[in-house]
Order: C-alpha cells, then sequence, then structure tokens
C-alpha cells in the first residue's frame, strides 16, 4: 500500500512485511439524497490523508460525457425510457470505472466514491427495472470493499433538499419515487453493506464510518490509521 509523505511510521504491516503491491480499497457511499453522504466522505478523506493514505475521492454521475447527459435529465427525465436512463448510469460506470476507479485500485489507493452500483440497482429498480438484473449488468465494475447506505426516510430527504440546501427538488427526487428507491436500498442484502442511520450528529455517523474503514484496513493491511 504506498503512503503519502505522511506515511512515514508504518511501512510495513504487523507481520513485518512490504505492504506495497496490494490492491487498494473501495469504500461506497449510497443512500437516497440529502442523507450527508458527501460530509462523511470529505471528513473521511481528511482522515485518512493525516493518517499518511494515499486517497482517491470520486462521485457519480461523473463529470464526463455520459455524466453531463444524465446531468441534462434532472429537470427532463421523462424524455427517456427507464431502459434508456439506466444504460447511461452503465456508460457512465463504465467509463469511471476504466479511467479512475480501476487505476486507482491498481496503484494501491484507497478510493471513496460518492454513489456507486447499489445506486443504479435503487434508483433504476425504482422507475420499474429489476434492481437484481441490475446489479448482474454491473459485473464489470469492482465489488466494494465497503458499502455504506445511509438511510432516512423519503420525507427527512425532501425536507433537506428544500430547507437546508434551499433547492426545489429535482426530477429523481419526487417523494413517491425516493420511497420506493428508500424500501430497495432497505432491502439489499449483500456482505459488505454497512448500514448506518443518517439521522443522527454528524460526530456520530463519522465515528461509525471510522469504526468500519479502521477496520477494514487493518484486516487488509495489517495496520490502519491511529
Ligand atoms: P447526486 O448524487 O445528487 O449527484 P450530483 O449532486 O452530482 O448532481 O446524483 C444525482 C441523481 O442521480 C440522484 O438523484 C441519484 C441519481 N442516480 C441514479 O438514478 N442512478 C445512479 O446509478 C446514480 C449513480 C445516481
Amino acid at each position: 500500500m504506498p503512503r503519502g509523505a505522511g506515511g512515514h511510521n508504518r511501512p510495513l504491516n504487523n507481520k513485518g512485511l512490504m505492504v506495497t503491491k496490494e490492491r487498494g480499497v473501495l469504500i461506497v457511499f449510497e443512500g437516497i439524497d440529502g442523507t450527508g453522504k458527501s460530509t462523511q466522505i470529505s471528513l473521511l478523506e481528511k482522515f485518512l490523508r493525516q493518517g499518511g493514505w494515499q486517497v482517491s475521492a470520486t462521485r457519480e454521475p461523473t463529470a464526463g460525457y455520459f455524466g453531463q447527459r444524465i446531468r441534462d435529465l434532472y429537470r427532463n427525465r421523462h424524455n427517456v425510457t427507464p431502459e434508456e436512463e439506466c444504460e447511461l448510469f452503465l456508460s457512465d460506470r463504465r467509463e469511471h470505472v476504466d479511467k479512475c476507479i480501476n487505476p486507482a485500485l491498481a496503484s494501491g489507493k484507497i478510493v471513496l466514491c460518492d454513489r456507486y452500483f447499489l445506486s443504479t440497482a435503487a434508483y433504476q429498480g425504482a422507475a420499474g427495472l429489476d434492481p437484481q438484473m441490475i446489479i448482474e449488468r454491473n459485473q464489470f465494475a469492482p465489488e466494494p470493499d465497503l458499502a455504506f447506505i445511509f438511510e432516512i426516510s423519503a420525507e427527512e430527504s425532501i425536507r433537506r433538499i428544500t430547507h437546508s440546501r434551499g433547492e426545489q427538488p429535482n426530477d429523481f427526487e419526487q417523494l413517491d419515487s425516493l420511497k420506493e428507491v428508500d424500501k430497495l436500498f432497505r432491502s439489499f442484502n449483500l456482505p459488505y453493506i454497512r448500514r448506518i442511520d443518517g439521522t443522527q450528529a454528524i460526530e456520530q455517523v463519522s465515528k461509525q464510518i471510522l469504526f468500519h474503514t479502521v477496520r477494514l484496513l487493518d484486516e487488509r493491511y495489517g495496520t490502519g490509521p491511529q
């Protein structure tokens, strides 16, 4: 595991072996809109960098060609079918995996990704597609080591978008569909999922995220950030 300049005191794992050739780890943040994912990603990124780890923080939809086309749908979702919408998210992810996620993992970085394929399974699942089929179509995408699913109610999500952010909910952020999305997120059962109660205070949530992350790094490399 390559370290940044701050990783001076932990070049070896607890078995005394150099840890330079291992794949990095992929930690993804999922949940309906307004759950606090980006705040927690920033906090975790800062914590890891201070511990000397090399981190790549990224997001979907990306800023690339397909990500831009997806953003064009925020106020025009009715212009595409659920199938077409799903294809856009898959194309965006393929590009993201090839250009960003896989290279970062190959160089041993900790990749923090704001939304990943469980978002496609939940949102495009709520739009009428089969969530299981969507997960299977994402086999090109490396499996996360940890997927945090942040849980708040759909009503709270809308409240945070309108009151805290002062925004108008877009076409992906309508109450009835968010209820469906939330239900699907709560139904997923995969070994790497950790559920986080997003109604807790930021510090409480952060503690839980750090706990799971440190445990993962410890299991993987025999040494976690201190
Ligand atoms: P969001 O995280 O809000 O991105 P940004 O803040 O950069 O605009 O994601 C945009 C919307 O896209 C959000 O409502 C969830 C939805 N989405 C899907 O429907 N499917 C997907 O696969 C992903 C990644 C996002």
